[in-house]
């Protein structure tokens, strides 16, 4: 499996996953916009390497027409996945990344049927979000037939890389409310901290968790077929803080946020370190509800967020050409609801 493409190989994410990809016996060509860094990281890795500019899109469409898949690493993804769809749909390329935007999500899925005449797949969200997610809320969703809500939580994002900081304040810039969620299969804005409740993780921890914009809005309907669908995040407050108290919301007014520019947050950011990918871990929670008050839930145990998100890809990458899945889809309508099982040191739990 050597003829396929990583694309952003030398950002903190792409390297994670250029490294795992060795691990597990794959020599993918390494690929970025900057020549230098991409062959640094080649010699280093000893693989082969392109530089490969997504503005450039004689070159694009004919590197990427001579691979049989690309992993795209390069975000915001908002920036940077369509000129790579649409080089993979002319050049009947399988195409795979890593986004966690809704926006882009909402794209890659809107050429479902032009991926279908191609004979490709197309897969957005093959890392942290979204694949342990979408596979448990497919997973408790297949459990209650007839479901109408959807909950999902997380807890587990230790320290963001300088990407991915820069990824959330490019959708917090496109997004006046923090909060979303899926009412009757549509997006809805909501103020952040609205629904907040609090929710008891494998770990034996009860932890607040808020409605965050995270990818399983735009794609769990489609895995599912339920309508209504909130997906959440862990965050540590003192007890009884309500994140829609004034105050809190004044100090969340993300004003200073908005205003750190991208060179400050590669100053200040750097992803978690060896130590904390290797020993953190992440747990999850879904919950599948229909009209009657039925419920079916269950809990995951799985990597820190960044290694997960490393074999998470590479394993995808190993599907989609071992299996061919054709078609705009979610990881686990592509991989199955049992996917993220294949993650090393992964756990399922039906009731605690
Ligand atoms: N789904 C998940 O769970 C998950 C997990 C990890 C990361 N991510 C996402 O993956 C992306 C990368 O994260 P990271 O941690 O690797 O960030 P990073 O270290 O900042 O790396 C970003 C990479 O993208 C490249 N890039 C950015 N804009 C580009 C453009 N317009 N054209 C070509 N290349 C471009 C950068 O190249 P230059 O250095 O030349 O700018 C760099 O190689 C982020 O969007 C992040 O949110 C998602």
């Amino acid at each position: 499996m050597n003829n396929w493409l990583l694309y952003g190989a030398y950002g903190y994410t792409g390297r994670l996953l250029a490294e795992e990809a060795i691990k597990r016996g794959h020599n993918p060509i390494l690929a970025g916009r900057d020549a230098q860094k991409t062959a640094v990281l080649a010699q280093q890795l000893n693989l082969d390497h392109i530089a490969l500019d997504l503005n450039d899109s004689e070159k694009l469409h004919q590197v990427v027409a001579g691979v049989d898949l690309v992993l795209h690493a390069a975000g915001p993804f908002i920036h940077t996945s369509e000129p790579m769809v649409q080089a993979c749909l002319a050049g009947q390329t399988h195409y795979l990344d890593i986004t966690g935007e809704i926006p882009v999500f909402e794209n890659t899925l809107s050429y479902d049927a032009h991926a279908r005449e191609q004979g490709i797949a197309l897969v957005s969200g093959v890392g942290f979000d979204i694949v342990p997610t979408d596979c448990l809320g497919s997973y408790v969703a297949a459990k209650l037939p007839g479901a109408t809500h959807l909950e999902i939580a997380f807890m587990g994002l230790t320290r963001a890389s300088s990407g991915t900081a820069k990824t959330m304040l490019a959708m917090m810039a496109n997004m006046p409310q923090a909060g979303l969620v899926r009412r009757n299969g549509r997006l809805e804005p909501q103020p952040f901290g609205a629904g907040q409740k609090d929710v008891l993780f494998s770990n034996g921890r009860t932890l607040t968790v808020v409605p965050i914009p995270w990818g399983d809005l735009a794609t769990a309907q489609l895995s599912t077929g339920i309508p209504n669908v909130t997906a959440y995040m862990a965050i540590s407050l003192p007890p009884g803080t309500r994140v829609l108290s004034p105050l809190f919301q004044r100090l969340m007014k993300v004003g200073l946020a908005r205003r750190v520019s991208g060179k400050l947050v590669d100053w200040v950011i750097s992803g978690p370190d060896e130590e904390m990918r290797q020993t953190a871990r992440s747990y999850l929670w879904a919950c599948a509800t229909d009209e009657a008050g039925n419920k079916r839930e269950a809990w995951l145990e799985s990597l820190e967020a960044y290694r997960l998100t490393a074999v998470a890809g590479i394993l995808a990458v190993e599907k989609t050409l071992t299996n061919h899945p054709v078609g705009a889809l979610s990881p686990s309508l592509a991989f199955g609801a049992d996917f993220v099982l294949e993650i090393e040191g992964t756990r399922r739990i039906d009731a605690l």
